[in-house]
């Protein structure tokens, strides 16, 4: 019976013969005996073949092979308590599918060389158990909008008019001989979508041509962004914290395992309870200057007053109601202070910093026009247009975010970098593979 390494523990086929398609993961020859690991999607699994137990190809087969090679194999399971699962494969069949060449991945690569080689490391164990991972949280965040929520997914255009978060991270493109851009963020199109169907998200890549080299920043990253009729930003960080919740919890429910093989403990992760704090800019600023940091009412958190503003936490933390200068010009302007908008971030703990960007949204038309100019985005109003008609035809309140799928994985599996929540990360200065 073919099979997969997976079944095989959870089964406990012990004393039971069986198939297996998949490549070698370690490779070890002493004398008449040769000792593999073997892989497949689902584990890995000892396998000893000794040579009088096999036809004299499979015995040469089993010498030749090397770390990487396809291979089929049939033998019985034994209960060996050495073996890392409990169980090894006796093999009566050993057949290289393709011996090829000798692996190029040995212990103690560089980063930049494994980055090279990428389309080779995404088979290593590492990379394996964050793309499960990341399947995982995809799949749960989508189940939380879909079944618990009632959103529609929709498909907005990649290539784009209109920047929505400011010109210095805009990727430019020749259209035809016109001026396009790869979008940064799909909400100006979501928010077209609420007047139809209520409650929407995207989940799409957005560019940044981001020229700062750090832990978290990528230049094309997964984006999801949901978008509400008739939400407030009260009901908006309500749905954030829930949604964050329910993808951790179901994590911790589901995959254990899989967060431990990640490196992340879900001890951890049990932490993450409702509600999150919520924190006003102004006590933000002055906490991480209690903290040792040095920042102005007026500036923006990068990186280091993140880490220290969450570096005692164990679940993220809302900041909330940003000054206005700072801040993208379709954020709503707080009724009780308007130099204040009615935005959020979320942070997640631990320096991994801010995973969701989130507002209420300017659903007035002259309010709009009038920010509009103050931010110098007058000059380029055609491109808007579209986007300024939506508050001329049955406005209504709405609220919605965007959530870093990469920060988000990151912080899940408590990686230290963003590259390995990606299989293929874009950077500054790297496109290749
Ligand atoms: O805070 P941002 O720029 O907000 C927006 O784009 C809004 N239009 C979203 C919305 O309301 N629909 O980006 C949102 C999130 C950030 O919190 C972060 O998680 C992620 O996108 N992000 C990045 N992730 C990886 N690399 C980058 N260069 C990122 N820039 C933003
Ligand atoms: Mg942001």
């Amino acid at each position: 019976m073919i099979t997969n390494i997976g079944t095989i523990f959870l089964q406990k086929l012990e004393g039971k013969e069986v198939a297996l398609r998949g490549w070698v993961h370690r490779h070890r020859i002493s004398g008449n005996m040769v000792f593999a690991v073997i892989r497949d999607p689902t584990g890995v699994m000892q396998v000893t073949v000794k040579k009088d137990k096999v036809s004299e190809k499979d015995w040469k087969d089993a010498n030749d092979a090397y770390v990487e090679s396809s291979l089929t194999i049939i033998g019985v399971v034994k209960k060996d308590e050495r073996a890392p699962g409990g169980y090894e494969i006796q093999a009566t069949g050993f057949t290289l599918i393709s011996r090829g060449e000798p692996f190029p991945i040995a212990k103690d690569l560089s980063e930049e060389y494994l980055l090279d080689i990428r389309h080779l490391w995404v088979r290593s164990q590492k990379m394996t158990a964050i793309m499960k991972a990341r399947h995982h949280i995809v799949n749960y965040l989508r189940e939380f909008l879909d079944e618990k929520e009632g959103f529609y997914e929709i498909a907005p255009p990649i290539i784009t008019k209109s920047g929505c978060e400011g010109g210095s991270t805009l990727f430019e493109m020749n259209y035809f001989g016109e001026k396009a851009y790869l979008t940064q963020s799909s909400q100006m199109y979501a928010e077209v979508f609420v007047f139809a169907l209520g409650k929407v998200y995207v989940l799409a890549p957005s560019f940044r041509a981001e020229k700062s080299r750090t832990v978290r920043h990528l230049a094309e990253y997964w984006h999801l962004e949901p978008e509400m009729a008739f939400y407030d930003q009260k009901m908006n960080m309500e749905l954030q914290e829930a949604m964050v919740h329910y993808v951790v919890d179901s994590m911790v429910k589901g995959h254990s395992e899989l967060l431990k093989a990640c490196g992340r403990d879900p001890e951890d992760l049990k932490k993450v309870t409702l509600p999150f704090e919520r924190m006003p800019y102004k006590k933000a600023i002055d906490r991480v200057n209690e903290l040792g940091g040095k920042m102005e009412y007026g500036q923006d958190f990068g990186a280091d007053e993140e880490a220290l503003l969450t570096k005692e936490l164990d679940k993220p933390m809302f900041v909330y109601g940003y000054p206005k200068a700072i801040k993208a010009f379709y954020m709503k302007e707080d009724p009780a202070n308007p130099e204040l908008v009615l935005n959020n971030d979320l942070l997640a703990p631990k320096g991994h910093g801010e995973i969701i960007g989130g507002s209420e949204r300017i659903w007035h038309y002259d309010e709009l026009i009038a920010r509009m100019k103050e931010q110098g985005l007058d000059k380029s109003m055609k491109d808007y247009q579209w986007y300024v008609d939506l508050r001329r035809y049955g406005s209504v309140p709405h609220s919605g975010f965007g959530l870093g799928v990469e920060r988000f994985v990151k912080w899940i599996l408590d990686l230290d970098h963003i590259r390995d929540a990606i299989p293929f990360p874009r950077t500054i200065t790297r496109c290749y593979p």
